[in-house]
Parts: C-alpha cells; structure tokens; sequence
C-alpha cells in the first residue's frame, strides 16, 4: 500500500542515493528509453543491508535475476566486501549494455559481471558453474510468474545461511489481495509467499514497504530443528 505523500517525501529524502552515479541514475535510464521500473531507493538501501550482513568473513558471491540498468545491481555491488562478486543475469542487449556503462561509472564494472540469459536458462548453468551451496545472496527480480522456480532451481545454489530476496512480493500492476486467478504474477507470488513462510528449512519475513520485499535465509544445520 503506498505511503502517505508526507511520509513518502520524508522517506525521499532521508534515503536518498548517497552519490552521482545512483542519485543520477533514473534521468539517464529515462533518457536511453528505459523502462521507469528499478528498486526505489529505500529497497536499494535494504539490499545493500543484506548483502553486507550475508558476506560477514566470507569472499562474498551473490546473484541477481533481472539487471535492467543496473541500478539494483549497484546498491547490492556496494555491499559486498572488495573480494566480492555479483553475477546479475539480463536477457535484454539494451538492458545489459546500459547496465554495463552504469556500472563502470559507479566504479563497479570489476565487481559486477552481467549474464546475458535467461532466468530459467542461467541458473541450472550457473550451479554446474559455480557449485551447490556457494552463493550468499540472489535477488530475484526478472519475471513475477515464474518466481517459484527461480526459489526451486535457485534454493541448491544457496550456502546454509544465504538470504533469498524477491522484489514485489506484494504486488506492482497487480496486488497480492486481488482474487486468485486474476494475474499469474499475483498467483506466483502468493504461492511462493506462502511456501517460504511455511518452510521449516528457512526464516521467512515479508517487508511490507511500496511493493513488498520477500526475505528468507536458508537455516545451518545446527539452526534446522530435527
Ligand atoms: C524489474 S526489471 C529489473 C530491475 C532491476 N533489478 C533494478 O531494480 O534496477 C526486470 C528485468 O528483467 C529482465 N528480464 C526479462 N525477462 C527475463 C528473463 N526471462 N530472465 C531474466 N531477466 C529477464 C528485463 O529485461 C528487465 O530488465
């Protein structure tokens, strides 16, 4: 649900990007014809949060689904250690280049490599690549209807205690409380919202800000009840 204007005005401008290379960001996306559909500043600031706490003494490996101009990528980029990595998987040539050019200016092209694939394509690939259990942290960000695969093909490449996070959780030109049936987005959504908050194997939370950020971390053994 969105916030009232004041509150969004005050959450603006107490969030806002930190610097040039994000704060500049939405003009030139918009001036390159793409599409006006990149996190909002304040879920950036989340995802670096969680990249941060997911790569405490670790190199720090992490993924995104879905790189658009790589303004997500950037703020997640950002809070990996030096030694870190993001994987960010683009279909889209336009997409992918911007990306490319965004992320050079941030000062992030050595830390950040983009995919150019599909979802469903790159992380079966990404797995014989980079090996089970090796990841920190995958945003899920590309295509709403086919999120429970991203977590089903997604969840083996997870180390115990990596953190899964998916974008509209709550919902974008849909809602999650619209009637089942009216949207496949909204349908996927509410399936894996609930497979993930009823799975013994993670902790699940649900932020509800402007869309709605799904958050769950792959328990240890140790942490697993028997
Ligand atoms: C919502 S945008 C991503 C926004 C980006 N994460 C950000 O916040 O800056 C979704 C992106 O997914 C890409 N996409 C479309 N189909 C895809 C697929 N099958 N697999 C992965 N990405 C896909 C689109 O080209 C688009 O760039």
């Amino acid at each position: 649900m969105p916030l009232d204007p004041p509150t969004s005005d005050y959450l603006a401008s107490l969030l806002a990007p930190p610097d040039d290379a994000l704060a500049s960001y939405p003009a030139r996306a918009r001036a390159a014809g793409l599409p006006d559909i990149a996190v909002s500043p304040d879920v950036g600031r989340l995802l670096l949060l969680f990249a941060r706490l997911a790569t405490i003494n670790r190199p720090g490996l992490a993924i995104e689904l879905g790189t658009l101009g790589g303004y997500s990528a950037s703020w997640i980029a950002r809070g990996l250690p030096t030694s870190g990595r993001l994987i960010s998987v683009e279909p889209n040539p336009r997409h992918a280049d911007f990306a490319l050019d965004h992320l050079r200016r941030a000062g992030l092209a050595d830390r950040v490599s983009i995919l150019r694939s599909t979802a469903l394509d790159a992380l079966p690939q990404l797995l014989r690549d980079l090996g089970p259990s090796s990841v920190d942290l995958l945003f899920v960000d590309a295509i709403k209807a086919e999120y429970p695969d991203y977590w089903r093909l997604g969840r083996p490449l997870l180390r115990p205690g990596g953190l899964f996070l998916a974008d509209n959780a709550l919902g974008s030109d849909w809602w999650i409380t619209d009637p089942p049936g009216s949207s496949a987005s909204r349908d996927a959504l509410a399936r894996l919202n609930a497979d993930l908050a009823s799975d013994p194997s993670v902790d699940t939370a649900l932020i509800a800000n402007r869309q709605g950020l799904l958050v769950a971390r792959l328990k240890t053994p140790a942490e697993t009840p028997p």
